[in-house]
């Protein structure tokens, strides 16, 4: 057994065990010594180890861990509250004791606040419901040991998502290789910012230049395919993979030219054309990368391809689209109307939901372009300024 799932069993063995028995009880004691003697395994072979608690999965830094899925104290904790954990080296077993009573009372229901009480020490374990990079930080006031995060608020930074999805779209032009690892981090990473506040947001980038909309656009969509998904009651591995098949819907535009991407004014029938290809390239590219990603190559085949048959690539014999395919549709074209484009301004909210509602039954998925409706006017949606791009993109036509 490796030495984080050796940690994660042996603490939410002393989770339950002290939901057994009293404060202090030796059992309890012992449990807690015996899961800090596995976090020095831990310390040892990582010093700084990060776990995330999704509600299916454990992520160990950036990669999944296996042998976890599906495990009942990932989706507790994250419930709790406790959707990631950070142990810096220095940790002492008061710090481990102080983490663990701490999230005895979330598990237990709240008692949360008395945790405010602890005397300080200086803190190395930290946790909490998660909102992205920055606010993980320690903000220096030294409080105690069992310090939460700050919880998403309407301040976040999609920064380290942007660019990481920025490279995956230059390692594609520049080596031929998709980054998959990158592009399914960056959706774990959307899905803790949708949950961080514990209730479900929306959390977009509005787009700031023009030579950012490759990146905007696909975060945008994965950002909205997971949220329709979860809304229609799809699980949440489903709703990850509806995301990453959103984040890489247009990943067949590396291989248009860029004097065709950035042309401001009508494309020719020739240039139409070559950009009309990137739905069959995009399919490829993913097909070449992994087979399994089946979901994801549809929907970059299908996305331009309308509810009525119309659209592009044209089908040789008629077919419904994939399920995904017609949900990141109505995603990807309210994306690009909400989006300022050389040509047009940025349509508001309300004005590209009378679009997608009007153009139902023809254009979309009757049921989705409704639930999507519905959706984006009851959640909270929260949209901040594209960060700064490492490197010029090319503006992408819409959508
Ligand atoms: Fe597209
Ligand atoms: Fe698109």
């Amino acid at each position: 057994m490796s030495a984080p799932v050796a940690f994660l069993l042996s603490l939410t063995r002393t989770l339950a065990i002290m939901g057994l028995y009293g404060e202090r009880h030796p059992r309890r004691l012992g449990a807690v010594e015996h899961s800090f003697e596995h976090l020095g395994l831990l310390l040892g072979e990582n010093p700084r180890p990060q776990f995330s608690f999704l509600l299916d999965e454990v992520v160990y830094g950036r990669r999944t861990v296996r042998e976890l899925q599906d495990w009942e104290w990932s989706r507790r904790l994250a419930n709790a509250g406790i959707q990631r954990l950070e142990i810096e080296p220095g940790a002492t077993l008061e710090e481990f004791g102080a983490f663990l009573d701490h999230a005895d009372d979330l598990l237990t229901g709240g008692k949360a606040s008395s945790t405010t009480m602890r005397p300080a020490v200086p803190g190395h374990i930290r946790f909490g419901a998660v909102g992205l990079q920055g606010e993980m930080r320690d903000s220096g006031d030294g409080a105690g040991a069992a310090r939460p995060f700050p919880t998403a608020t309407l301040s976040y930074s999609l920064d380290e998502e942007a660019d990481a999805v920025r490279f995956i779209h230059q390692e594609m032009g520049d080596a031929g290789t998709l980054a998959l690892i990158e592009a399914e981090a960056v959706i774990r990473s959307l899905s803790i910012a949708m949950h961080g506040s514990g209730r479900v947001v929306i959390p977009l980038l509005r787009l700031k230049e023009f030579d950012q909309y490759t990146t905007t656009h696909s975060i945008n969509v994965g950002v909205l395919a997971m949220a329709l998904a979860e809304t229609l009651g799809f699980g949440a591995r489903d709703v990850r993979a509806f995301g990453t098949a959103g984040l890489l819907h247009d990943i067949g535009k590396v291989r248009v030219p860029r004097d065709i991407l950035v042309k401001p004014g009508k494309l020719s029938p020739e240039e139409r054309a070559v950009l009309d290809r990137h739905p069959v390239d995009g399919a490829r590219i993913i097909l070449e990368t992994d087979e399994h990603l089946g979901v994801a190559s549809a929907v970059a085949y299908e996305h331009h391809i309308m509810i009525d048959g119309g659209g592009y690539p044209v089908l040789q014999y008629r077919r419904d689209c994939h399920f995904a395919s017609r949900l990141v549709h109505v995603c990807d074209v309210f994306d690009a109307l909400c989006t300022d484009r050389p040509y047009r301004e940025a349509w508001d909210i309300d004005r590209a939901l009378s679009y997608i509602e009007e153009r139902a039954g023809a254009e979309f998925d009757v049921q989705i372009a409704r639930a999507f409706a519905v959706m984006m006017r009851r959640f909270d949606v929260q949209v901040s300024a594209a960060p700064g791009a490492a490197s010029a993109e090319a503006p992408l036509p819409v959508p």
